[in-house]
């Protein structure tokens, strides 16, 4: 299956739109990071927040303590794996570590674009190659550009996400202030996860690049990502609506 095709299933866009318009319908999809301590912990918040939340994230605080145990969990919940290990080595084995990602069936996966092309390029193919052998859909690659913790200059961002984009990434991981910089200057359709999600006046932790949900849905991008506002308080479910409300 093609790029564009499964973009365009996992994406819900106007069929009329052209190559030039930016890949967003003003509509996006909140995915929960699931950075607990233990499988226990991570199925409560999957029980909790599943179906109003359908994609939780898996980093690598929750993958080295469970492994594939946390990934099944939630295939067979009904929900997809965000698998966000952030692969950077080289491109032999990223490859190895992308095909065993598409066994484990996620949704998504990231890899650093700093790794450079040979490696995203590996990353890209394998996942095709695997998924076609196994006759599933292939996950959706995403770079991480600059983590959401640090200061980043917008040009930096950009030439991180044409490099992934133009090696046959999915999309980037960029917070919201870039978002809209990146969707006036890359004409490919891409798909954009923002982190650093916070409610208006809502602690930032050590996030340094945040931005309210609404904020980063006006600035294109498609999957936002929450944790520690929905996972440090009492009430998971109204902490989600107030984020999304606000
Ligand atoms: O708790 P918080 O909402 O800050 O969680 C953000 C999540 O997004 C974390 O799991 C973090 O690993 C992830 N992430 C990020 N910045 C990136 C890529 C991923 O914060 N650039």
């Amino acid at each position: 299956m093609s790029r564009k095709m499964i973009n365009e299933e996992v994406y819900h866009r106007d069929p009329d739109a052209t190559q030039k318009q930016p890949q967003h319908s003003g509509k996006a999809e909140i995915i929960l990071a699931l950075d607990v301590e233990s499988f226990s912990q991570a199925k409560y918040f999957v029980n909790k927040l599943y179906p109003r939340i359908k994609i939780f994230k898996v980093g690598s605080q929750l993958f080295t303590i469970c492994g594939p145990r946390i990934t099944e969990f939630i295939n067979k919940k009904g929900a997809g794996v965000f698998l966000d290990l952030k692969f950077f080595d080289i491109p032999n084995t990223v490859a190895g570590a992308v095909r065993s990602a598409v066994r484990l069936r996620v949704k998504m996966l990231t890899l650093h674009i700093s790794g450079g092309q040979k490696m995203i390029k590996a990353a890209v193919d394998v996942a095709r190659k695997e998924s076609y052998g196994l006759k599933i859909k292939r996950p959706l690659l995403f770079g991480v550009t600059v983590l959401t913790s640090k200061k980043a200059k917008p040009g930096e961002v950009l030439r991180l996400a044409r490099l992934g984009i133009g090696c046959g990434l999915d999309g980037v991981v960029c917070s919201a202030q870039e978002a809209d910089f990146l969707r006036k200057n890359i004409r490919d359709k891409f798909l954009i996860v923002t982190p650093g999600i916070r409610p208006k006046r809502g602690a930032v932790h050590d996030q340094k690049r945040t931005a309210t949900a609404k904020e980063a849905i006006k600035a294109g991008s498609n999957f936002l990502v929450v944790g520690r506002p929905i996972l440090e308080t009492k009430d998971p479910i109204l902490a989600l609506k107030d984020i999304l409300l606000k």
